[in-house]
């Protein structure tokens, strides 16, 4: 990361804390590692980002429904989806410092040295080696790589490394209060994702809904990983939560439905307003263990093009792998008619395509997106400054700043009788403390599209001053006005 870019990052993380969006989590003990707390502003913004995404998912479309399934599922689960064989990553240790490092994180930071250098074709050669060597999980090859690049440590600075091993990311826990001498009979894991207690509802959900294939089932929710080195901020976490939506559809289709959801979900993103250069697609080379096609939707972070979702055809893997531990038929009759038999397609296991985005990647994405630290040019020749919050209005957390410009003379009366029209619809916040410049500027910085002011005027004629937070124009309209002028930039 270059130091503009990291001063950058820095600042929307102490920005998100001092404005009550992101604490560490338990800081007066000092803060768990990657763990983190929603403040005020925050907590809102992220239910406006999971409201957003559902209403999109479940309103938008007619044949996708929601379920709410716990967090802890029967342990055969996890057994079944592969994610106690397969589910982990390969880690090292240098032996100097001791301190622990994925590998392919520790070869891609090695790459973006190179590029930074200008090497762009050794960052080439050595990322597409190590997915090469990813993908054969061939680990005595990555070791090699690592020595023969002379990839060193960055605490001791040494390539004294241990060999490579797997490591497991789900935690475990003991479940109920019944001792037994074999711990493993009480052990039950925090979901990994989001998306298993999906699949096994599918029967479930396709019969009291009474879906008809293609649909989706979508779900949000906490996930849990032990994540070997977990960092920049909320962008990788120990617990999170996902956005994710299984859609379900007949054998042979799944390659129409993987490129519809592909470019539907690069579409939701740019939708909100974000430019779509801030965004690309990344084919994976090493696929997850139950993918068949897979990519990444990537953002351009503060700290460079990273994941934010990613979209996965996953076959009938899932399905098939419950129906053989849970030793129940889960398939679904297909009445329609096959052209080419002229009868029903009958019964089969549906293939999935699964879009799954982090709820916390996409604040970190909104506030990459918005924070601003703007020079003001004014008429007299002088300058100010301000820290904005160029927040979709959408989802920003506060809607409508209502400001009576003084305490008396019956304005705060006027803004009350607004507050009170307004507050049933969106969120809106109020009041009378401070010069008027210093209550805007408050506003910029947690990212409220609008402000109003109430002044002696309003009295007058019945307008207010309403305030853009992008321009910081000002104009004059009616009171009567300002409820449906929000209502609609929020649509
Ligand atoms: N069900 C598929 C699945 O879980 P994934 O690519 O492992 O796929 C999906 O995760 C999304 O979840 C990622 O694109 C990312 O936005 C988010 N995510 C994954 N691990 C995360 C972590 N440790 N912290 C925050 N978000 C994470």
């Amino acid at each position: 990361m270059s130091s503009t870019s990291e001063n950058t990052f820095q600042a929307i993380v102490s920005h998100a804390k001092e404005y009550g969006f992101v604490f560490p989590s338990s800081e007066i003990y000092d803060g768990l590692s990657a763990v983190y707390d929603y403040g005020p502003y925050g907590s809102e913004l992220k239910k406006n980002i999971r409201d957003h995404w559902w209403k999109s998912m479940t309103q938008l479309h007619e044949n996708i429904v929601g379920i709410d399934a716990a967090i802890f599922m029967h342990p055969t689960t996890w057994k079944a989806s592969g994610h106690v064989d397969n589910f982990s990553d390969p880690l090292i240790d240098n032996k100097d410092s001791k301190k622990r490092y994925r590998v392919d994180h520790l070869i891609e930071a090695h790459a973006e040295k190179l590029a930074l250098a200008g090497d762009k074709e050794g960052e080439f050669d050595l990322l597409k080696n190590m997915d090469e060597l990813l993908k054969a999980d061939d680990f005595v090859g990555l070791k090699q790589l690592i020595e023969d690049n002379k990839i060193v440590c960055s605490v001791s600075g040494t390539g004294n490394w241990t060999e490579i091993r797997q490591f497991n990311l789900m935690f475990a826990t003991e479940f109920g209060a019944i001792a037994s001498d074999n711990p493993e009979d009480n052990k039950v894991y925090l979901r990994p994702e989001t998306a298993q207690g999906i699949f096994v509802n599918f029967l479930n959900v396709q019969k009291t809904a009474r879906m008809k294939i293609p649909f989706g089932i979508a779900q949000t929710g906490k996930a849990f990983r032990n994540e070997i080195v977990a960092r920049q901020f909320i962008f990788r976490m120990r617990e999170f939560e996902q956005m994710e939506m299984q859609f379900f559809v007949r054998p042979g289709t799944q390659g129409h439905w993987y490129q519809y959801w592909k470019e539907a979900r690069l579409k939701w993103h740019t939708d909100l307003g974000i430019s779509a250069a801030k965004y690309r697609y990344h084919d994976h080379v090493k696929l997850a263990h139950y993918a068949k096609e897979a990519c990444d939707i990537e953002f351009e972070f503060p700290f460079g093009f990273k994941e934010v979702e990613g979209i996965h055809s996953r076959s009938d893997f899932d399905l098939t792998q419950h129906q053989l531990y849970s030793k129940k038929k889960i398939q679904y009759y297909d009445n329609d008619i096959d052209e080419t038999t002229g009868k029903a397609f009958g019964n089969y296991v549906p293939y999935v395509v699964e879009t799954s985005i982090g709820l916390d990647r996409m604040f970190l994405l909104v506030l990459s997106h918005a924070y601003e630290e703007e020079t003001i040019q004014k008429e007299d020749g002088t300058s100010d400054s301000r820290v904005v919050l160029h927040i979709p209005p959408v989802i920003a957390p506060n809607k409508l700043a209502i400001l009576p410009l003084t305490k008396k003379d019956g304005l705060p009366e006027i803004a009350r009788e607004l507050m009170d029209e307004c507050k049933p619809y969106f969120k809106c916040f109020y009041e009378e403390k401070d010069a008027i410049g210093k209550r805007y500027r408050r506003q910029d910085a947690i990212g409220t599209p609008f402000c109003v002011t109430i002044d002696h005027q309003t009295k007058e004629d019945q307008t207010i001053t309403i305030r853009y937070r992008d321009s910081m124009l000002q104009e004059r309209i009616s009171l009567s006005m300002v409820k449906s002028l929000v209502l609609a930039a929020i649509q």
